[in-house]
């Protein structure tokens, strides 16, 4: 019989952890949920699942305790860079120190595999595009700074206490996944995928592109579209690595190739047949003109291929998706699976 071990995944219920339990078991593990829900859905649960905060110690320690895991994910967090901007002291409270928590209850309970969900934010605005692995880090938001104070206190645990971790430098998350089970539901809802397809919905009267005047060819901001399956199972290929080499590790998760503000929308109205009305507004405080990974290096050390990242394919299956969660019928038919220990 196959050996599936346990990893601990924080933030399972969340919009990036939720893929990464859904794929779990495709590359020979065995997830648990560990989530708070102060974010993350109930329907998006599956498999065992412990209610949980970071902050809550005991209850961590007991959770350690009866799953046993060999490594943990760590997606919880506050995301928001617009908000990181204007209540810091969340960003820096609840990131840094839920963060710290888990990482005294993976040494006390000696696990010593872990992987921190990092973003591109820690580089800043790029001085180089294609942005490569060993570009500066110069955040330019507390979000992306208390993501970098995350990378460098994990780098001294490793020398010090041997915690081995994998960052995986996220560019723009996007998608969903195949079965129309899981999808982004973020409340607010900022990011602009989904804001494009509730223009096609109706839901919302219009999109605003915020700035036409960058240095790009059409003038509008130009983002790595990621699917979220594939940045999903590049945790796990990153783990079995980190686990065979016993080294820690870190790697952008980008497919190479930016859009444009616009050649999104443009995109989404073809996926959608849908005209989307667009509105001009000012440049978005923060905003990088272009954001592109350079990702050879998780192709050639993980062996990942972001299959499902055309840009195409993340409009079909965010709109499957956005189409059943909005249109109503999702929230009350959507059955969890959930085991929940208290
Ligand atoms: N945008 C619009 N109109 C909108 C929303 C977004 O024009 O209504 C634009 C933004 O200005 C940006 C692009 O669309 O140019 C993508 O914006 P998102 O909000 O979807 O994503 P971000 O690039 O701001 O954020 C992502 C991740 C963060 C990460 C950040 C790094 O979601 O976690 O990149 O800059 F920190």
């Amino acid at each position: 019989m196959k050996e599936f071990q346990v990893v601990l995944i924080t933030g399972g219920a969340g919009y990036i952890g939720s893929h990464a339990v859904q794929e779990a078991r495709n590359y020979g593990f065995e997830p648990v949920t560990y989530d708070n829900l102060s974010m993350g859905h109930r329907w998006a649960i599956q498999g065992e699942f412990v209610k949980g905060d970071l902050g809550d110690r005991p209850k961590l320690l007991k959770a350690f305790r009866k799953y046993q895991p060999a490594a943990v994910m760590h997606f919880a967090s506050h995301t928001y860079v617009g908000e990181s901007v204007t209540h810091p002291q969340k960003y820096y409270r609840d990131n840094l120190t839920n963060a710290l928590n888990l990482f005294s209850v993976m040494l006390e309970r000696k696990v010593s595999h872990f992987i921190l969900s990092s973003t591109c934010a820690v580089y800043g605005d790029p001085v180089q595009v294609p942005i490569p692995e060993d570009h500066p880090r110069n955040p330019v938001n507390p979000y992306g700074d208390s993501k970098m104070m995350l990378e460098k206190i994990l780098a001294w645990y490793d020398r010090a206490y041997g915690l081995r971790s994998t960052f995986l430098r996220y560019f723009n998350a996007a998608g969903a996944d195949a079965s129309g089970r899981l999808g982004e539901a973020h409340d607010p809802e900022t990011h602009l995928i989904p804001l494009v397809l509730d223009s096609a919905m109706g839901r919302r009267k219009e999109i605003t592109i915020f700035g036409q005047d960058y240095p790009t060819p059409d003038g509008t901001c130009i983002r790595d579209y990621i699917h979220v399956t594939d940045l999903a199972g590049a945790h796990f290929l990153a783990l079995k690595l980190m686990m065979e080499t016993g080294q820690s590790d870190f790697f952008n998760l980008g497919t190479g190739k930016g859009f444009s503000v616009r050649e999104v929308i443009t995109k989404a109205e073809e996926v959608t047949g849908k005209r989307i009305p667009v509105r001009m507004g000012p440049r978005r405080a923060g905003d990088p003109p272009e954001l592109v990974a350079q990702s050879d290096k998780a192709r050639a050390a993980l062996g990942w291929q972001p299959r499902h990242s055309s840009l195409e394919n993340i409009l079909k299956t965010a709109w499957a998706w956005h189409r059943n969660y909005f249109g109503g019928k999702a929230k009350t038919s959507r059955r969890s699976t959930v085991r929940s220990r208290q």
